[in-house]
């Protein structure tokens, strides 16, 4: 059943010269049929790099968003439209214009999991695998941080000359979990590495043994010597790596570390939206595109190596 689906979108995607770019939340069935895998700096990467005609984004909107922006040229879908981020609609514009003029003197630095219009109105944007070398790289000192005060404040703690300012939003899905969680789970295998994301809370960082965006997290479990990992992310990674990696284990910190907007999107949508009956094809006015997209091509000449 599973590897009927996967011919057909195999065969339309081929047909229509559609590339299927992947975050690596997605389930593994997902993940066979798609033409590049990643975090989303890898996605927004290979958004710009994309020869195809037709791009379908299987994540959240703003994934896809920001392959629109990269890419006016391109259709660009997102086969279950209701597959947003949360932290992504924490902030609107009116809000962050009221923090401007508390701090008028600060850059704004955005994570990507931010609405295109928020985007208009930032200086930079960063991904949690290349946002403490973008901050780095960036001379300007005094910088706002919006939304994510998780991963702020990972980022104020990697870059002690820098002065940020975080705010208060947060990824429902990671925030949730706390130091207990960690004990607990080592508790039952005090063998294994603790691997997190930065989205996660300070209290939960300070135990983990390394902390990362989710291909990081990935290609650390692989490269390492150690057989038996903690997860500190979406469990879709747990799955992932048990697949690729049979020799070692993986245990998810929590069973509930699900991102049900992540999850929203299952093969059976990429099949629909392949053959035209679900999925939607996302649109930007110019001048909105055109803004953001100065957030993001910055985002892209500081981080790129
Ligand atoms: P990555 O940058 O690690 O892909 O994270 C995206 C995200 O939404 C994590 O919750
Ligand atoms: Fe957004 Fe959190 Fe889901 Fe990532 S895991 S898409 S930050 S809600």
């Amino acid at each position: 059943m599973i590897k009927d689906i996967q011919e057909q979108i195999l065969k339309l995607k081929k047909e229509h010269d559609v590339c299927i770019l992947a975050h690596c939340y997605q389930t593994h069935d997902i993940l066979e049929v798609a033409d590049y895998i990643g975090d989303s700096f890898g996605l927004a990467q290979q958004a710009a790099k994309a020869a195809n005609k037709v791009v379908m984004m299987c994540g959240v909107r703003f994934m896809a968003e920001t392959v629109k922006i990269l890419c006016p040229e391109k259709t660009v879908l997102l086969p279950e439209p209701d597959a947003g981020c949360p932290m992504a609609e924490q902030l609107d514009t009116e809000m962050l214009a009221r923090l401007k003029a508390e701090y008028p003197y600060h850059a704004v630095v955005a994570y990507i999991n931010t609405t295109a219009e928020l985007k208009t109105q930032c200086d930079v944007c960063v991904t949690s695998s290349s946002a403490v070398k973008i901050i780095r790289n960036m001379l300007e000192d005094k910088i706002l941080f919006i939304p994510d005060r998780n991963l702020g404040g990972y980022i104020k703690a990697q870059c002690p000359e820098k002065s940020i300012v975080t705010v208060k939003g947060c990824c429902p899905t990671h925030a949730r979990f706390t130091a207990k969680d960690v004990e607990r789970a080592k508790e039952a295998h005090p063998n294994a590495f603790v691997l997190v994301h930065p989205e996660c809370g300070a209290d939960v960082v300070e135990k983990a043994d390394f902390v990362g965006s989710t291909t990081e997290i990935m290609s650390y479990a692989k490269k390492s010597d150690r057989t038996e990992f903690i997860i500190g992310t979406e469990n879709s990674i747990v799955q992932h790596l048990g697949i690729d990696c049979p020799e070692k284990r993986f245990y998810p910190l929590s069973k509930d570390f699900i991102c049900s907007n992540m999850q929203l999107t299952k093969l059976g949508s990429v099949l629909r939206c392949l053959q035209g009956k679900g999925g939607e094809e996302i649109v930007l006015d110019e001048q909105t595109r055109l803004a953001a997209k100065k957030s993001i091509d910055r985002m892209l000449e500081l981080g790129n190596d």
